[in-house]
């Protein structure tokens, strides 16, 4: 059987795009010092089980990468356990509210015609650079409140750090120890440019999420500057390319799946399906890192304390105790309990937006052009690191 992954040469790492399922379902990789977990109610009961494994995975992989961290985490909800991440998702939830998300549909929809308006007509659109990188980067900027004219300068900040191949090794070598060290200097580049807006609302409140989010408060506590600026740091980077990688994968989805596409076509209520099932077939945040916090048996492999486990949450999403033919595209499914957005305590703060982006994206784009293959010329670009399943580049032919 020929898959997505193979026709389009993903590399074998990511070995569940691929039907392959290793013999264990816990094993440690000698290479890079990581345990990793694939199987679907494994990959739960860790993430449903904080206390046990923790979030806080920078700990252990600067002591044992001999990696200097500095402040670069301190109020990062990613990277914190309970009691502060509670604390940190109630104030966040003030400010992120379900209202905030769904007053942006009117504008995602002007954003997403306008960018399209410059492509009409071509006979090839590059997706990603068209609308599916531009469209959230634009969104979660407005809703934050930085400047039009500043966005070129903080994308182009962003691109940089997610240039290397992002692969994690408690072993790094000397060109991804250099890879970390750059991506340290960037992430505190944009976080100084983010506490300079910060400061500045403090003074002089605006109508944006930034001002909220200095404003919160839960029991008499506010956000200080640094976790603000922090926070509205990881909405920049957790928003905006991991939804550019939810759009082009549909996309690949349904050129594969032209049965899909057409009946798609025919009947759009069948989008929040699509949008899901893509999330499972080619999860774009396909691995999450977590550390044991005492000795921990998982599917009969003990693992001690303080190690590090690569949580495979796109393999778990392929798991055929779970999912009926795994290997298939297939919205119909239901239901379909995938693990694209997390599970537990962390889970994905944007999915909400994430979810309403794809939508209205994918709708006007089906609505603007009838027909979306990829071009079999230009082959599609991928992030290198097996972290992230998701194009770089998707050219599409429009008849
Ligand atoms: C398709 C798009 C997206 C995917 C696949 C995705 C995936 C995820 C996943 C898997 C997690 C869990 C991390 C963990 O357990 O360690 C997460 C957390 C998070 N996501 Fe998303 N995300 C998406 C879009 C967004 C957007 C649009 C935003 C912001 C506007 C966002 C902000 C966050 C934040 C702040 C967290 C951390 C939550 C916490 O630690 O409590 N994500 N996301």
């Amino acid at each position: 059987m020929t898959t997505l992954a193979t026709k389009w040469g993903l590399d074998e790492s990511r070995f569940w795009l691929h039907g392959n399922t290793p013999d264990e379902i816990v094993w440690l990789d000698e290479a890079s010092g990581l345990w990793n977990v694939h199987g679907h109610p494994e990959t739960l009961a860790i993430l449903e089980d904080p206390a046990t494994y923790s979030s806080n995975t920078a700990r252990l992989y600067a002591a044992e990468a001999d990696v200097d961290f500095g402040d670069a985490f301190d109020g990062n909800p990613v990277q914190m356990d309970p009691p502060f991440h509670s604390k940190l998702r109630r104030l966040v939830n003030r400010a992120f509210t379900p209202k905030t998300v769904a007053d942006l549909e009117p504008r995602i929809a002007a954003l997403a015609h306008e960018l399209l308006d410059a492509v009409a007509g071509d006979d090839r659109i590059e997706l990603v650079s068209a609308l599916a990188y531009q469209l959230p980067v634009i969104v979660i900027a407005e809703l934050l409140g930085v400047p039009a004219s500043e966005r070129d300068m903080f994308k182009g900040w962003v691109e940089k750090i997610y240039d290397g191949d992002g692969e994690v090794s408690l072993n790094p070598t000397e060109e991804q120890r250099r890879e970390i060290e750059e991506g340290l200097a960037l992430a505190a580049k944009l976080r100084d440019y983010l506490r300079g807006h910060a400061e500045e609302r403090r003074h002089t409140p605006r109508e944006d999420l930034l001002t909220q989010l200095v404003e919160a408060e839960v029991d008499g506590q506010r956000l200080t500057t640094t976790e603000v600026a922090t926070f509205a740091n990881v909405l920049l980077l957790a928003g905006h390319i991991t939804t550019t990688m939810l759009l082009g994968n549909t996309l690949l989805c349904l050129d594969a799946e032209p049965g899909v596409d057409a009946r798609l076509r025919a009947d759009r209520s069948l989008l929040p399906a699509v949008i899901e099932e893509s999330l499972r077939y080619l999860t774009p945040i396909s691995t999450l890192y977590r550390a044991t916090m005492g000795d921990v048996e998982i599917a009969g492999q003990r693992i001690p304390k303080d190690r590090l486990i690569a949580v495979r949450i796109g393999a778990a999403n392929r798991d055929e105790r779970v999912f009926e033919r795994p290997d298939m595209f297939d919205p119909d499914r239901s239901p379909n309990p995938h693990l694209g957005f997390g599970r537990g305590i962390h889970f994905c703060i944007g999915a909400p937006l994430a979810r309403l982006e794809g939508r209205i994206a994918l709708d006007i784009l089906l609505e603007r052009f009838p027909v979306l293959r990829v071009d079999e010329d230009n082959p599609p670009t991928f992030l290198p690191t097996a972290d992230m399943t998701g194009v770089k580049t998707l050219t599409l032919l429009t008849r």
